[in-house]
């Protein structure tokens, strides 16, 4: 609600979604100058006290705070004379800069952050300097976006294009302050430093719905053209193999690789399955996937032939750039594998590749799992064609690789069939999703969409591991989604769904589109064939479309579901 507490700034905060500050805003006041910011409740409840901005005692000073403030009771306890009036870390942060400001709203700001352990994106204002913005990074994200005599602050580049493509990242330990004509950039010493701008090959329609209802449907449908974008150039069919030059490695080096390991959070940690299985298969280098909020804290044995992939779409996760520094710490040879230019986690990894899905505004992750997932199997045949794939191995990849853009297509035009499917299912409190060997992953990620979007609770398993206890709970009102499309393990699947049936859960099946005369399921969904290796990338192109129309029915908030964000750059 409005407050009136404070006498020299207008300040508007709510709970829960942005609709219910807009509601309480009304109109947008009048001002050059707001700053605001949509915070993940990390200290104290989800409050309107808690909420952000925070104000010191006078009323003068507000902030916003992206990020843990983690010795913040160290610094309470000498702002005693101070009063505060929220539960969170950010306030002492405040009080903090007013204690230190003389008449110098930057000089406050860099002597505060001197004293802060922690992390920190923040935006800071004075009501006596109405025409300055005082931004500074530690560990959280800053862009500031250039526009026609505006500037934007914000933590995530994509929400920026809107406005412009000109853009500024900070480092950590930078901060900048806005001017009405002009930005300056000093360390938190003040030192000067030079300003780099640069251009987001992103453009505006990219970031818009273009007709679609939602922009996760907009997304999903434009996977064909991003798949397109992730391996044109990249690809070379004569020789079987693929050329990223982004690897910074030469042919010797790769040989002298003994491990690799996949790190990632949400969809990325399963997009890099795909990449595990990969190495494996195509390079034969043993991989690990692990998910990076856990390796950050882990004792994990890296050496110089280490390989660490970080995937991320956002390259802003804070828990997946913990975990790259911990590898590139502990000697490991790290490279990205990333949506966003100039994120952190691109700009920090020595090398990689950009996955060219484009701008990807909807919450729950689509065309990036699809990128990331191709791009780690290039790397993987790259890998593979400097040790011993043969060339046909290698040409059947690629041209595998070069057919799944129209498949994908051919998926998309099924999705009539598939919204009938998950107006059938919309009802259901629970469901597994099976899947094997390569198509673990693909009903991980059908699994995590599902409950994204829907919150429909499910869970994924291997069909192999149902009989050791997730089959207790099958039953008339539990269905199993069972992604048994031909490979290998076909008829292993294909049991599992008896097993399954047996119990009388309802059955959807993902199935090879020649299976015309499957009957083991209630409702099928089929899918082109192609190589097993790939099978991820298009049946999830058809889980993702069920999640999506699941929560279309329920009338769920799609591209916006509640307590999930974006891009999650706090641990
Ligand atoms: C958040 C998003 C997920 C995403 C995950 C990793 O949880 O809601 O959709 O998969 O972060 O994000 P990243 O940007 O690192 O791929």
């Amino acid at each position: 609600q409005r407050s009136t507490l404070f006498p020299y700034t207008t300040l508007f905060r709510s709970v829960g979604k942005i609709d219910e500050l807009e509601k309480a805003l009304g109109q947008m006041p009048d001002g050059n100058l707001c700053i605001g910011h949509t915070r993940w409740a990390t200290h104290g409840g989800v409050t309107q006290e808690n909420a952000h901005p925070h104000l010191s005692c006078d009323g003068k000073i507000s902030l916003v705070h992206n990020g843990i403030v983690e010795n913040w009771r160290e610094l309470r306890s000498g702002l005693d004379d101070h009063n505060f009036l929220s539960e969170t870390d950010t306030e002492v942060l405040v009080h903090l800069i007013e204690k230190n400001y003389h008449g110098d709203l930057r000089l406050a700001v860099a002597e505060a952050l001197r004293q802060v352990r922690g992390t920190y994106g923040i935006a800071v204002v004075h009501a006596d300097h109405p025409d300055e913005l005082v931004t500074a990074r530690f560990g959280s994200p800053i862009v500031i976006g250039v526009a026609q005599e505006e500037y934007f602050v914000a933590s995530d580049a994509t929400p920026l294009l809107p406005y412009t493509n000109q853009v500024v990242f900070l480092n950590d330990g930078e901060l900048v302050l806005l001017k009405r004509k002009g930005m300056e950039m000093t360390t938190l010493g003040l030192d000067h430093l030079k300003i780099e701008t640069q251009n987001l090959d992103w453009s505006l329609s990219q970031a818009e719905k273009n007709g679609h209802e939602h922009f996760m449907k907009k997304e999903i449908f434009e996977e064909p053209e991003a798949l397109m974008n992730a391996i044109s150039g990249r690809i070379d069919l004569k020789n079987g193999t693929a050329r990223l030059g982004g690897l910074n490695l030469s042919e010797s080096e790769m040989r002298q690789i003994r491990r690799v390991i996949f790190i990632g959070c949400g969809t990325a940690l399963y997009a890099a399955r795909v990449g595990k299985y990969a190495f494996e298969r195509l390079a034969q280098i043993p991989t690990e996937v692990e998910i990076a909020s856990e390796f950050r804290y882990m004792d994990p044995i890296i050496d110089e032939h280490t390989l660490v992939f970080a995937l991320s779409q956002s390259g802003e996760t804070a828990d997946t750039l913990a975990a790259m520094r911990e590898a590139k710490r502990r000697g490991a040879i790290v490279r990205g594998i990333v949506n966003t230019i100039g994120s952190t986690i691109a700009r920090e990894a020595g090398g990689g590749t950009y996955i060219h899905a484009g701008p990807e505004l909807a919450v729950a992750s689509t065309k990036a799992f699809i990128n990331m997932a191709a791009v780690a199997v290039l790397y993987a045949l790259m890998f593979g064609r400097n040790r011993s794939l043969s060339m046909a191995t290698g040409v059947r990849v690629v041209t595998a690789l070069m057919e799944l853009p129209e498949k994908i297509k051919k998926i998309l035009a099924e999705s009539e069939h598939i919204q009938s499917v998950a107006d059938k299912y919309a009802h259901y409190h629970n469901m597994y999703f099976l899947g094997r060997g390569v198509n673990y992953a693909t009903a991980l990620e059908a699994s995590l969409k599902l409950k994204e979007v829907s919150y429909i609770h499910s869970e994924a398993y291997p069909g192999g591991e149902m009989k050791h206890g997730p089959i207790a709970l099958l039953s008339t009102d539990f269905p199993v989604f069972a992604i048994a499309t031909r490979n290998q393990l076909f008829d292993k699947t294909v049991s599992n769904i008896a097993e399954a049936r047996a119990r009388k859960a309802p059955i959807i099946a993902l199935v090879s589109e020649d299976e015309k005369d499957f009957t083991a399921a209630d409702d099928v969904i089929f899918v082109p064939r192609t190589m097993e290796l790939f099978e991820p990338i298009l049946n999830t192109v058809a889980t993702q479309l069920f999640a999506y129309y699941v929560a279309v029915k329920l009338g769920r908030d799609v591209d916006r579901p509640r307590n999930l964000a974006k891009s999650v750059t706090v641990e």
